[in-house]
């Protein structure tokens, strides 16, 4: 049986705090519910939004359609060597809980996406990433429903479209495809430890670590990520608000001129990436508090509602430091997070 709910509050389900109301409100916990949903009218004659963590998304007004909250659980072995293992994991599940777990099995492959908000479904969607992984490179598939047809859809990882940040479920099929499932392929042994960023390197030089497991590499990343980005159930936010914007490199050398100190990350294609970051804090952004919102005092890349403030003020903040980078670097900032 579905149970759609009207004028639900939805602010405790994501992870700015906003206040903010769903016209509509159904939860799914099994795909029998999901296909109940998609013949009732309510469905059918309304805009929709799938909700996962509410981790990655800004609302600026009241929800006028149907939020659907994927609620599946459950972890299947599906394959196994002496080598790898191939989970799926329902779209429900929250990601850190699902890395605590691999990392208490030793299988291998997500330990550098600790403590990463948000739901298993919403990981491929962004293609989350932080210190040197991105998700896509232990993702086998993604499975799910094809709210147009209703019909059931597996993505084997070559046709995700996977790029930084971004993927087929946010481009194409956003709105359109209710992830039920993902498939990890992990290590079970001969673990590709990746300590690649600095502050990884640090964290485990301080602890005398010079083998690290994948145990250690998950704390390291733990105690990097709660010194630096705030707790969401603490200070409202949605992790890193922007993208690093990539420019080509002229337009990288000639800003050298002016700002010999910007970092930036080369790439083949005669292409830099700039942390967005250090653009915000240059812009005298960071830590920045209007009223109850702001930019956070450790990364400037992360905009926070500090207590009571609206999705409208936090959405107002980031357009006034869009147009500031703009117009001091001449490089336009996108945001990561999804606008509603
Ligand atoms: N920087 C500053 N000031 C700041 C923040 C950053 O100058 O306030 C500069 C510094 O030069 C620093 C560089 O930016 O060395 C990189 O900063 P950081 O290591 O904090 O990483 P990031 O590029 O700002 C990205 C991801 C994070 C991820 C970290 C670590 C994006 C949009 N963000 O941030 O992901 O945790 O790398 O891998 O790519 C998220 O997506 O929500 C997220 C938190």
């Amino acid at each position: 049986m579905i149970s759609i709910e009207e004028y639900k509050d939805i602010k405790p389900f994501t992870t700015f705090g906003v206040p903010v109301t769903a016209r509509y409100f159904s939860s799914i916990s099994s795909i029998e519910a999901l296909q109940q949903l998609i013949q009732h009218p309510i469905y059918q004659n309304n805009s929709r939004f799938i909700l996962g963590g509410g981790s990655n998304v800004l609302f600026t007004s009241d929800y006028n359609g149907l939020v659907i909250q994927n609620l599946l659980k459950g972890i299947t072995i599906r394959q196994e060597s002496d080598t790898s293992i191939d989970i799926e994991v329902m779209a429900g599940e929250n990601w850190h809980n699902l890395v605590m777990y691999c990392v208490q099995h030793n299988w291998g492959g997500i330990e550098n996406l600790s403590l990463i908000p948000g739901t298993v479904g919403a990981a491929p969607i962004q293609n989350i990433g932080a210190y040197g992984v991105e998700v896509k490179e232990v993702i086998k598939s993604v499975t799910g429903i094809d709210l147009e047809t209703g019909l059931f859809r597996t993505f084997l990882t070559h046709e995700c479209a996977f790029e930084y940040r971004d993927s087929i479920f946010k481009s194409k099929l956003k709105e359109n495809f209710f992830i039920s499932s993902v498939t990890l392929t992990l290590t079970k042994k001969t673990h590709r430890i990746n300590t690649s960023y600095g502050a990884i390197n640090d964290v485990l030089k301080q602890q005398h670590i010079t083998t690290p497991t994948i145990q250690h590499v998950s704390d390291a990343v733990i105690q990097i990520r709660s010194s630096k980005l705030p707790d969401p159930t603490k200070i409202g936010n949605a992790g890193s608000f922007f993208k690093n914007p990539t420019i080509p490199l002229a337009h990288y050398e000639q800003l050298q001129k002016s700002f010999p100190e910007i970092p930036g990350y080369h790439s083949v294609n005669q292409e830099v990436k700039v942390p967005a970051g250090w653009l915000i804090e240059q812009c005298g952004w960071k830590g920045k508090r209007i009223g109850d919102v702001g930019v956070h005092t450790q990364q400037a890349l992360v905009l926070v509602n500090y207590a009571h403030g609206s999705g409208k003020e936090i959405f107002s903040l980031a357009s006034n430091i869009i147009s500031s980078v703009k117009e001091k670097f001449n490089i336009a900032l996108i945001c990561e997070v999804n606008i509603k």
